[in-house]
């Protein structure tokens, strides 16, 4: 059996992922980690849990799968939140960007490496990172820095696994690229005098520039897939090409 762990399957994403791996093999098991479930299959569970609350971050436990060939993390679960310059965002909007998109994955990522330590399974985190985590977006501060904070993350996670356990845990954290999903719409949404970059953001939705997101699952598994080919720990989808 094969079992894939995914935050935020509700929508985008996370929903594609969760949907690829219930269609590519009937020994694949899907469990979604996100407040609201859409996602209804025989293979799939969901644990209900708000991951922009500490207390119920910390109360998700793994299982054992003494049966498992593959197991995998895939902290995917995001948020833009709030879009203003630093000085005027509220501090709770501070609080919850790092809590979804740095505590919550440092957290799950921990205690998934406490659960399967001594499994003989393959072991993968993947975290989905950002080109905003390498390159400053005015009105993304928050953003911007918890995905730099899980790319390092990622980078003394694959240190010390090269160095400590021969790679009992493979990790990566990759970019997506930009996906036509609700966080694209909540961008478009910002106030031009908030995000300088606005426009942009608009135009790609004009001229089709976002992607599937079926497309990127699809690059994604690929790249689970296939880690021998894959020896960076922080790269992005628009490397990979899948025939
Ligand atoms: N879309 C893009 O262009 C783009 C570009 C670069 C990187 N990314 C990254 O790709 C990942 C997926 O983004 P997306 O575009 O698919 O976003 P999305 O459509 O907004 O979906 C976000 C998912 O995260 C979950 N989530 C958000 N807050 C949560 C919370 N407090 N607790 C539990 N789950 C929560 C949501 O589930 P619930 O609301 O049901 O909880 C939803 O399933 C994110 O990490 C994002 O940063 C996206």
């Amino acid at each position: 059996m094969n079992f894939y762990y995914i935050t935020g399957t509700s929508r985008g994403l996370g929903k594609a992922l969760a949907e690829y791996y219930l269609t590519e093999a009937p020994n694949n098991i899907v469990i979604g980690i996100s407040r609201n479930q859409t996602v209804f299959h025989k293979n799939y569970e969901h644990f209900n849990v708000d991951l922009g609350d500490p207390s119920q971050v910390k109360t998700l436990h793994f299982p054992p799968h003494h049966d498992a060939k593959k197991i995998v993390l895939i902290n995917n679960a995001g948020v833009v939140g709030m879009i203003k310059p630093m000085g005027q965002l509220t501090s709770e909007a501070i609080i919850h960007n790092f809590q979804v998109n740095l505590v919550a994955p440092a957290v799950l990522s921990n205690q998934f490496m406490k659960a399967y330590h001594d499994s003989n399974a393959d072991k993968m985190i993947v975290n989905i990172s950002s080109g905003a985590g390498k390159t400053p977006i005015a009105g993304w501060a928050p953003y911007c820095a918890s995905k730099a904070g899980i790319n390092m993350l990622s980078k003394v996670v694959d240190e010390e696994q090269k160095n400590a356990f021969g790679y009992k845990f493979r990790i990566y954290s990759i970019e997506p690229g930009v996906i036509d999903t609700q966080m694209q719409e909540e961008i478009r949404s910002a106030s031009p005098e908030d995000f300088v970059r606005l426009t942009d953001f608009i135009n790609y939705k004009i001229e089709n520039q976002l992607a599937k997101p079926t497309l990127i699952a699809e690059k994604f598994a690929h790249i689970i897939r296939n880690p021998e080919q894959f020896k960076d720990v922080l790269f992005s989808v628009k490397d990979v090409v899948v025939d």
